[in-house]
């Protein structure tokens, strides 16, 4: 199967149905890859564009889903080869960086340090648990990345090393509509950060 076929959607798909779809593709879609970035880029661009493709749940206009990406810890991202890192690499500091996505551009950083977080990404780094908003605008300290986002859902991809939990970023997805996501979204996205979590090293 063309790699692009993995994120066509068989109609009629409940929302369940749905996600064990997106899940069962991305599992075979990365198999026999483990880089991180790979498999994000990857990852994003399946999720996306199936969710474009779910009529009328999200792929209709105003209902549509307008970015899906991923923030990464910055120290994670690697180490340049053929250059120096400058005074202010941002490798050692406190911040996500943003990783492969689809959809329009987006800010580059995001703070989380102790006492400087802020958004929908850093409430989901920092208190490692999904975060859901049906409306942005009455979210405090969301970063509006793009004007037309209504709603938005962010899980954090938390891998268990050792018996230890530690925070690699977040998944972040938006929507053009008021409450464009529900609990059954975030039920399927948090397994599917899971799985990409566990199916690249880091
Ligand atoms: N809205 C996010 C920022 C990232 S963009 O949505 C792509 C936030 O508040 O953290």
């Amino acid at each position: 199967m063309p790699h692009a076929d993995s994120s066509y959607i068989p109609q009629g798909l409940s929302k369940t149905e749905f996600w064990v779809h997106v899940h069962d593709q991305l599992t075979s879609l990365l198999e026999g890859q483990r880089h991180w970035v790979t498999n994000l880029a990857n990852a994003s661009s399946l999720i996306y564009n199936a969710l474009l493709a779910y009529t009328p749940h999200f792929g209709d206009g105003d209902r549509a889903v307008n970015w899906c990406g991923f923030y990464i810890d910055s120290p994670f991202f690697p180490t340049p080869r053929l250059s120096t890192p400058s005074p202010n690499d941002p490798i050692n500091s406190n911040r996500l960086l943003l990783g492969p996505f689809c959809g329009k551009p987006a800010c580059q950083l995001i703070n989380v340090a102790p006492g400087k977080a802020r958004g929908v990404c850093a409430d989901a780094y920092v208190q490692r648990r999904t975060v859901l908003v049906h409306d942005v605008e009455q979210y405090p300290g969301h970063i509006a990345c793009d004007g037309e986002t209504k709603s938005e859902i962010v899980c954090p991809l938390i891998a268990k090393i050792g018996g230890q939990e530690t925070v690699l970023g977040v998944l972040d997805l938006d929507c053009l509509t008021i409450a464009g996501f529900d609990e059954e979204d975030q039920a399927g996205l948090e397994k599917i950060a899971n799985l990409v979590v566990n199916a690249c090293d880091w």
